[in-house]
C-alpha cells in the first residue's frame, strides 16, 4: 500500500469485501449440490456444478484484484455453511436461480452505489458484473425448464446429464 490513501470510500470497500464473501459463499454452495448430485451419480450434472464452483471461485478473485488494485484493504469473512433442502436436479436448479437472482439483486445494488458515489472504475467492473449475471440466471433458468419437460422420464434425465457433463471451462477474461 502506498501512503496516498485508496480512492476508493470507505462504504464502497466495505461493500465490495461483502461482494467477496458472497461469491465465495456462491462456490461452496455448488460445491456442496455438486456432491448431493454425484451421489445420485448424475456425474454430468456435478461437472456443471463443479465448473459453476470454479467461476464462483474466479468472481471472488475479480473483486479481490480490484480492491488491491485500487489500493483499498481486503478483508475476507467467515463463509456461510451451504443450507439447501433442495434434493432432485429440478429442485437444485430451482434453487441455483433463485440463488443467482440474490446476486444479481446484491451486484444491481453494489451497481447503485458505485453510480451515487460517481465511482467510474467500480461502475466499469460492476458491468461485467451485471452482463455476467445476466448469463448465470439464463443458464439456470435453461436447465430448470429442460427439467421440468423431462419430468419422471429416466432416459430423457439420462441424456440430459450427458448433455451437463459436456460443459466446457469458460475462457478466462
Ligand atoms: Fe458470481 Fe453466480 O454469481
Amino acid at each position: 500500500m502506498s501512503g496516498i490513501s485508496s480512492t476508493l470510500s470507505e462504504r464502497m470497500r466495505t461493500a465490495l469485501n461483502e461482494q467477496i464473501k458472497a461469491e465465495l459463499d456462491s462456490a461452496y454452495l455448488y460445491l456442496a449440490l455438486a456432491a448431493q448430485v454425484e451421489q445420485q451419480n448424475l456425474k454430468g450434472f456435478a461437472h456443471w456444478l463443479r465448473l459453476q464452483w470454479e467461476e464462483e471461485l474466479a468472481h471472488a478473485l475479480k473483486l479481490y484484484d480490484f480492491l488491491l488494485q485500487r489500493d483499498a484493504a481486503v478483508e475476507l469473512k467467515a463463509l456461510n455453511e451451504p443450507s439447501f433442502t433442495a434434493r432432485t436436479p429440478l429442485e437444485i436448479f430451482t434453487q441455483v436461480l433463485a440463488h443467482e437472482q440474490y446476486i444479481t439483486r446484491r451486484i444491481n445494488g453494489l451497481y447503485a452505489m458505485a453510480v451515487e458515489e460517481k465511482d467510474y472504475a467500480s461502475q466499469t467492473l460492476l458491468q461485467w458484473f451485471i452482463a455476467e449475471q445476466l448469463e448465470e440466471e439464463e443458464s439456470a433458468r435453461d436447465i430448470m425448464d429442460n427439467l421440468k419437460l423431462v419430468g419422471d422420464s429416466g432416459a430423457s434425465l439420462f441424456l440430459l446429464d450427458r448433455e451437463l457433463g459436456q460443459r466446457p471451462k469458460e475462457a478466462e477474461d
